[in-house]
């Protein structure tokens, strides 16, 4: 039994308990249907009060029945009998609403919610459409922009935005189930709105609703589920009631049959696997709670940001005062954006100011339980920081490289404790980006491993464990198909067709564009480098090398692969004129390149270098692979990720 049904007086008491999120499985949808008809028999009842157990309320249909046979009763059916029954319902709402969550709430006929409960329809996400009546309810119970919003956008909203918007009719005082109860023996001093379907739609501004729909439409870029969103809402503002529902339901079915649904629900699932790592299985480690940076540069700033806007506090050593005072403004800055772009409230902000720390005093990161450093991307200067906190720091403190490309593990070698040293690889922006890469290296402590995990729950990232190698699984990725674009670039495509074949398979920038944007020096220095040290591969391509040499930095310097001088990127005659010299030079044929052939092979090589990486084991699962390239460059979530494409899975 996952539903019982308790009487108190006049009030029902229905509550749901299917741990951790109360998922809609099949035993609950007969659950729910089993207590409507319970509910509907007892006498003299004014209200039925629908809560669940633990720490939340529904968070949708249950994504592992997707593949398989739809089963009675379905939910659209159980919402129709809970809308219809003889006394109303109220949703009593904590944790998350989402999905087939948020369409029960919806058919009750009142909401009453937590403080700090979510309300959403997430279905996009996951290449779906609400398929139990949301797109139809929520436009009678909020305004259709609004709606549309919610079901085409997928962002779930605050319990406060939703008491704003009309979607939660009392946000809890204290304990949830009180309020609800209290608001179920007040009802009869409030109107009845009546069942939500009998009500006329709210669509006073249809300019901004056509609007929305234009801008989600093109957000959407290869994505199937948001333009039908968008097409449901259309159906429900302009058909009859049961029309709607019909017509909600047939694309709900036609989407859950769709490849891409597959492929994001198993992205869905592979972001929740690839956190786990089996020799931490009965391990566990606090969130540390007082961390140190080193380093305040691009990233030291954005990781100590992220650091303080999850509420731990920090503090972050420069090598003298003056920048240490500078990277304090880098942080600053982070933390107003964040409060301008309403991320947090002015309380949120203070004491994200107040949790902050910028030094040149080393001995201030004495009672850090973790210590990140981000400085230059050099061996021996790594080194010389990680021997000092070694020197400052409790034995007990795990030590953190954010390294791009250096030998962690040889890193590791140079401490006197090797153990206490893990790989927290994270991306920039470091407080925006999703992914952080564990990198594990032979010596490390299962401590200093389940702490950076840890830290990572703590600041909502998605956790990659990666073996130690060049580039660890993102940047290995990204150098292998980048060099094998250059080679394409030789052999007769342009940087722009390139990135147009990216775009249009789903990426949201193409590989020039998204160099341009990071700047081209970067790479510069380290391809001089590794020359140095005799590191040149034989068929090596001078192509971005001639650029820069010319000054073409990328954005920044208002020309790189494209010329920025108009404000957008525009293809350049002097850069086409660089490739087809080079071509010349090594006496190569160009040949013409289609989208196809080019998303081919940058496919092709995406996957060969994955399979590399699987059989030397930096990484544990394809699966982890497809994280990886989703959250760090863009590859277009719906299609799986790279490895997920070649299948079968
Ligand atoms: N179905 C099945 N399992 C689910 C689930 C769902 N809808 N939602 C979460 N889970 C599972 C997770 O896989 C995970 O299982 P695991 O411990 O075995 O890995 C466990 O519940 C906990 O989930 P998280 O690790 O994600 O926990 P968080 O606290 O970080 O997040 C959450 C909780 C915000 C609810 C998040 O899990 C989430 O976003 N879930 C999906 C919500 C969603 O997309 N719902 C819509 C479903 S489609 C639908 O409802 C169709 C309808 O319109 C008919
Ligand atoms: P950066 O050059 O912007 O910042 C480095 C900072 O380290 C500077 O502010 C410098 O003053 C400081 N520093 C140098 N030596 C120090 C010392 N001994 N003590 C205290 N501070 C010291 O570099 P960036 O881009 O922030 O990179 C830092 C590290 O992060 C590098 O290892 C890099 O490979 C890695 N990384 C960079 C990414 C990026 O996109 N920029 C992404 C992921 C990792």
């Amino acid at each position: 039994m996952t539903v019982f049904v308790t009487q108190e007086g006049d009030i029902a008491r229905v509550t749901l308990d299917n741990p951790p999120v109360n998922a809609l499985g099949q035993a609950q949808r007969a659950g729910l249907a089993e207590a409507v008809a319970q509910t509907n028999a007892m006498p003299g009842l004014r209200a039925v009060v629908l809560h669940c157990a633990g720490r939340s309320f529904v968070a949708g249909a249950d994504i592992r029945e997707f593949g398989k046979p739809p089963m009675e009763p379905h939910l659209p059916d159980v919402l129709a009998q809970i809308e219809g029954a003889h006394v109303p319902w109220i949703a009593a709402i904590h944790g998350t609403a989402l999905g087939g969550g948020l369409e029960l709430a919806l058919a009750c006929r009142y909401r009453v919610a937590a403080r700090g409960a979510k309300l959403g329809l997430p279905e996009v996400t996951l290449g779906l459409i609400p398929g139990a009546g949301g797109t139809v309810r929520l436009p009678r119970i909020i305004p259709a922009t609004y709606a549309l919003e919610m079901v085409a956008g997928g962002k779930p909203i605050s319990a406060t935005r939703a008491a704003d918007l009309g979607l939660v009719d009392q946000l809890a005082e204290g304990d949830l189930l009180d309020s609800a109860l209290h608001f179920a023996a007040t009802l009869a001093e409030r109107p009845d709105p009546g069942p939500v379907l009998a009500r006329p739609v709210l669509h006073p501004d249809p300019a901004a609703f056509e609007a929305l729909a234009t801008k989600l439409d093109k957000r959407a870029r290869g994505q199937n589920s948001p333009k039908e969103a968008v097409a449901a809402l259309r159906g429900a503002l302009t058909l009859p009631a049961p029309e709607a529902l019909a017509a909600e339901r047939a694309a709900f079915l036609r989407l859950r049959d769709d490849p891409q649904s597959k492929a994001l629900a198993y992205v869905f699932f592979a972001e929740r696997a690839a956190g786990r790592l089996d020799r931490l299985k009965d391990v566990r480690a606090p969130v540390p709670e007082r961390i140190g940076v080193v380093g305040g540069g691009t990233m030291g700033a954005g990781i100590a940001a992220a650091c303080v806007l999850a509420g731990l506090r920090v503090t972050l050593l420069e090598q003298t005062a003056e920048v240490a005072d500078a990277a304090k403004g880098r942080v600053m800055g982070i933390l107003q954006d964040s409060l301008a772009r309403g991320v947090i409230g002015a309380d949120r902000h203070a004491a994200c100011v107040a949790a902050f720390t910028a030094t040149n005093d080393p001995a201030d990161l004495s009672d850090a339980q973790l210590v990140i450093e981000a400085v230059f991307e050099d061996f021996d200067v790594k080194k010389a920081v990680l021997a000092q906190l070694e020197t400052v720091t409790a034995p007990d403190c795990v030590l953190a490289t954010n390294t791009s490309y250096l030998d962690v593990s040889a890193l590791a070698a140079t401490m006197a404790d090797p153990s206490r040293l893990v790989g927290l690889h994270f991306f920039s922006p470091a407080h925006v980006m999703k992914l952080l890469e564990i990198v594990v290296p032979d010596a490390v402590s299962d401590h200093a491993l389940a702490t950076g995990a840890a830290l990572a729950k703590a600041l909502g990232k998605i956790t990659v464990f990666a073996g130690v190698c060049d580039g660890f699984i993102a940047n290995r990725i990204m150098s292998a198909y980048r060099a094998d674009c250059e080679h394409m670039l030789e052999e007769g495509a342009l940087p722009w067709q390139i990135d147009a074949a990216m775009v249009a398979f789903g990426f949201p920038m193409g590989i020039y564009q998204m160099q341009d944007l990071a700047g081209l020096d970067i790479a510069w220095a380290m391809r001089k480098r590794r020359a140095a040290e005799g590191k040149r591969p034989a068929n090596y391509v001078r192509i971005p090398d001639i650029l820069c040499e010319a000054g073409r930095f990328g954005r920044k310097a208002g020309r790189g692969w494209y010329d920025y001088s108009s404000g957008k990127p525009v293809p350049d005659p002097e850069v086409e004129r660089v490739i087809l010299d080079e071509s010349a030079r090594k006496g190569i044929a160009r040949q013409d390149f289609g989208a196809e052939a080019i998303m081919a092979r940058i496919l092709s090589v995406m996957q060969a270098e994955g399979d590399a990486i699987l059989r030397e084991g930096i990484a544990a699962r394809a699966d982890d692979i497809d994280v990886v390239m989703i959250n760090a460059f863009g590859f277009p979530r719906w299609t799986g990720g790279p490895m997920y494409l070649r299948g079968p899975f």
